[in-house]
Formats: structure tokens, sequence, C-alpha cells
């Protein structure tokens, strides 16, 4: 794993913007892996700006996320269908019918699953990941235990992992239980991925991720199997690295 180290979380946006934006530019068919959360607003901030300042197009871009609640309508700040279209999909060229997300309001979640599965392979597969990490080392959503194996499936939420997105909530008892979330083996089977953290809440994770070996116990250590996986981090993230 290469490891970019910044000076704090605007240098590491900029930076992470600076390699994405390259990659639309030489590629304009990309389909890109795209992630929420606190971590990325930076980098779709500088994509916007980006986009305004030097038009770069994304009239063929791809888009799918790794993840979306259950039970949330797409109108429903908290989902992240909303959260795509509000920090990044409606300020840029990209055409609404290319960027994929699990649909967690569906009836038959299992066919859900299945469906975003296929539609991942159909498409040709993701071109670069974009993964924040949760403290607990979750990917997308894929909770301590996943298998490495897992595909696009259902997941229970962490009691830890619902208490850190409470921020967003009125409550912890408005934070879903459960989401849909691309496996591990979705996220590993990308050609590339960026793997981006900022700040002292994710040092031990990061530690963890950079020392350690693979364990399904810390499930952003399959990234280990990953042939090209790019850490961009700020310093108080990689502080005992
Ligand atoms: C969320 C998302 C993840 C994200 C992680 C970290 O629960 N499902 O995709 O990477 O937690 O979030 P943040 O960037 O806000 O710290």
């Amino acid at each position: 794993m290469k490891i970019i180290s910044t000076e704090n979380y605007q240098e590491m946006s900029i930076k992470a913007g600076l390699l994405l934006t390259e990659k639309i530019r030489s590629n304009p068919a990309i389909t890109l892996g795209l992630a929420t959360g606190s971590t990325p607003k930076g980098i779709y901030q500088f994509l916007i700006k980006d986009h305004q300042d030097n038009h770069t197009t994304y009239n063929q871009v791809k888009s799918v996320n790794l993840d979306e609640y259950i039970g949330l309508a797409p109108s429903n700040p908290n989902s992240y269908r909303y959260f795509m279209q509000h920090n990044l999909f409606e300020h840029l060229d990209i055409q609404g019918s290319n960027t994929y997300l699990p649909n967690g309001t569906v009836s038959d979640l299992e066919a859900e699953c299945n469906r975003y599965e296929k539609l991942i392979e159909g498409i040709g597969g993701v071109d670069l990941q974009l993964l924040g990490i949760g403290q607990n080392g979750h990917i997308g959503f894929n909770e301590p235990g996943t298998s490495f194996n897992s595909r696009t499936h259902i997941i229970t939420l962490a009691e830890n992992t619902r208490l850190a997105n409470s921020r967003f909530f009125n409550s912890i008892d408005e934070v879903p239980k459960q989401a849909i979330t691309m496996g591990i083996a979705t996220i590993l089977k990308s050609t590339e991925i960026f793997l981006l953290a900022s700040g002292e809440a994710k040092a031990e994770a990061l530690a963890r991720l950079i020392n350690d070996g693979m364990s399904e116990d810390f499930p952003a250590s399959a990234l280990k199997l990953h042939e090209n996986v790019t850490i961009i981090a700020d310093k108080d993230a990689l502080k005992y690295i």
C-alpha cells in the first residue's frame, strides 16, 4: 500500500482531488466508486470547483456508491442518495441515470443486493474506488466479522457505527439499524482504491491497517489483498505510523 501523508484535511482533499481529476480527464468514461461520510466532502468540493473552473466533464462518467441505509428514502436528508445529490451530483454534468446507489426502500432487499452486484459487473466494474474508514475498521458498511468473500449484502450496523453516525440525526434512535453495502470482495474487484482518512479519531484504525496482519475482525485489512491501494491521509490520522 502506498501512503501519501498530508498536513491537514484540506491538503488531503486537494491531493486526492488532483489525482482523481487527472484520472477522469485521462479516462472520460471512468466508473468511480464513491463514498459518503465527512471524509470525502472536501474532495467533492474540489471536484465541483474544478468542474466550474477547468470544465472537467462527467457526461460519460458512471458512479456506484458503496452503501445505503435501509429504510431511508432518497428524499430523506440522511439517505446517502440525498447526500450524493446535494454534495456532488447536482453540481456536475454527470447524467443522473449514470449514478447508482443501492435502494434501501424496496420490499425485497435480498433481490436488491443481487441486482446491485450484477449492475456493477454489468457496467464493467469500478475503475477507481474511494473509501473512508470507520474507527472500527469498517469499509463501506462492512462491519467487523464480515467475510472477505462477501458481495453486496445486508448488514446490521455495529452499535459504535450507529453512535458515530448519530451526529447527523436528531438522536441515535433515528439511525437505521441496517444498511445495504457492497461486500468486501466487491470492493476488492475495483482496479484501483484510494482510502482517505483525516484526524486523530482515525489514527488507531490506520495504525492497525498499516502495521497489523489481515483479520476479518478488522475489515479494512482485506485491502492488503489488493495490489493498487493508495492511502491518502493527514498527519493526525497517521500519528502512530
Ligand atoms: C460511514 C460510511 C463509510 C465511511 C465511514 C467513515 O458509516 N458508511 O463509508 O467511510 O462511516 O465516515 P466519516 O468519513 O464520516 O468518518
